[in-house]
């Protein structure tokens, strides 16, 4: 049969990470959270002291990107994230992103992945594509209690008003935005809690394999 890969996009804090990382421990399939990529290549341009709008300056921190970058704890701040939105924009930055994460979707076994563009550009023939959101709100009371829990000093405000700027970038930008693929399943985390989200994410892979 086929390799089973699976698509999963979405907004910041829609449940989307967890959702893929439980769908991969259950089948046995590798798992790439794409974000990741993005973050560290933000987080180098910051450390240089580079300006994030410096396509060409963050072009080259993508190029340069070694997979021990990825396990830095710095990844998961609200800095990271600002700086990972920052430099997504660049289509440069997401050419020179691009095969790592085209060679992880094509590996013979399958692999789940997440992001913005996996059902569009990354694996457009993924067999199986969630688009996994929630209402503003939820997602910033989520990502706020994650990062108070984590020590991080910051108001649900500010963190709404991230959330909010930071799916405009995505979804405006003309590189890859972040959109439903047409062929992929909607699943509104708004609700559920994360049992309840990888329940209904495990259905619709059962039905849509
Ligand atoms: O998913 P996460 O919040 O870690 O992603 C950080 C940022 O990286 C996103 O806001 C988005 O701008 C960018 N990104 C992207 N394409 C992906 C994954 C992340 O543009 N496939």
């Amino acid at each position: 049969s086929a390799p089973l890969v699976i698509a999963v996009d979405g907004p910041a804090a829609s449940g989307k990470g967890t959702i893929a990382a439980r769908l991969a421990a259950w089948l046995g399939l590798p798992y790439l959270d794409t974000g990741l990529l993005y973050r560290a290549v933000g987080m180098a341009v910051l450390r240089a002291g580079g300006d994030l709008d410096d396509t060409g300056l963050a072009a080259r921190m993508a190029r340069d990107l070694k997979l021990e970058a990825l396990c830095d704890p710095e990844l998961i701040g609200r800095a990271a994230g600002e700086a990972a939105s920052r430099v997504a924009f660049h289509p440069e930055v997401r050419a020179e992103l691009l095969k790592l994460q085209k060679d992880f979707a094509g590996q013979p076994g399958g692999a789940v992945l997440d992001g913005r563009d996996i059902g569009t550009v990354i694996a457009p023939d993924a067999p199986v594509k969630l688009y996994v959101t929630a209402d503003p709100e939820v997602r910033a009371r989520r990502r706020w209690l994650q990062l108070t829990g984590r020590g991080e000093a910051v108001d649900f405000e500010t963190v709404l008003a991230d959330i909010r700027k930071r799916d405009a970038r995505d979804a405006g930008r003309d590189a890859a935005p972040m959109t439903r693929a047409h062929d992929a399943v909607l699943l509104d985390t708004s609700l559920m809690d994360i049992e309840a989200a990888f329940d209904a994410a495990r259905r619709i892979v059962e039905t849509a394999r």
